[in-house]
């Protein structure tokens, strides 16, 4: 299964995809996560996307290109993969797109996790409390100015991408203001609804019409 993950900052991409690496047994592809690493290894890679990162803005459409193409080709993400916050302007879905066809894949479904701005401010502070307290570095970009900043960005470059899966019957609307259980059991919800679609099961015989 072929999935992304869709959502605002903070609403609970990552939380959502480490679950589903369990429950799903394929990779979580994170390329906030491959670019903080970057940045941490001191390549040049990283030295070229630091300052993008810690003001808001996004990394450039070539980039994610070059490391998503790479990362998909791997034979972990044969059976499938999670592209958490992987896709965030219509350029890099149609990127994905091309590179998936060529390999006669396809993009499964898409998840879009719907948190309320509110939410989104009180997780984030929750996040940057929470590695004060156990005295892990807080994320340079977890701040409320930058913060603000990422939000502005995914609503003029990221959420143009819902009419676009939304026009290739593929985005399932989660709300994402629940508990992490909750919101999970709806995820389950909407991704056996999309398998069901995509290949409907065959009516047992008493279901069947005679
Ligand atoms: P990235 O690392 O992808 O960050 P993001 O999408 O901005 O947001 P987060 O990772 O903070 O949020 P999340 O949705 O994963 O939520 P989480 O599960 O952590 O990107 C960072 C930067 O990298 C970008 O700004 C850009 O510069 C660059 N970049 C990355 N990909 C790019 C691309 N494709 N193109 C261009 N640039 C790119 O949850 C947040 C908090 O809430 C946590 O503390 C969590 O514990 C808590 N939480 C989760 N779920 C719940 C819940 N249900 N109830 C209460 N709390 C919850
Ligand atoms: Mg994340």
């Amino acid at each position: 299964m072929i999935l992304i993950l869709l959502g605002a900052p903070g609403a609970g991409k990552g939380t959502q995809a480490e679950r589903l690496v369990k429950s799903r047994s394929i990779p979580q592809l994170s390329t906030g996560d491959m670019l903080r690493a970057a940045i941490a290894s001191g390549s040049s890679l990283g030295k070229k996307v630091k300052a993008i990162m810690d003001r808001g803005d996004l990394v450039s459409d070539a980039v994610i290109e070059e490391i998503v193409t790479a990362r998909i080709a791997e034979p972990d993400c044969e059976k499938g993969f999670i592209l958490d916050g992987a896709v965030r302007t219509v350029i890099q879905a149609e990127m994905i797109d091309r590179a998936l066809a060529k390999a006669k894949r396809a993009i499964d479904a898409v998840i879009l996790l719907e948190v309320d701005e509110p939410a989104l401010q009180r997780r984030l502070a929750n996040r940057v409390n929470e590695a004060q307290a156990a005295k892990r570095t807080v994320r340079p970009d977890d701040n409320p100015e930058t913060f603000k900043k990422r939000q502005e960005v995914y609503r003029a470059q990221t959420a143009p991408l819902i009419p676009y899966y939304e026009s290739q019957e593929k985005l399932k609307r989660v709300n994402g203001m629940g508990t992490v259980l909750e919101v999970a059991t709806a995820v389950d919800a909407a991704l056996d609804g999309a398998r069901e679609k995509k290949a409907p099961k065959k009516p047992r015989q008493s279901e069947a019409k005679s």
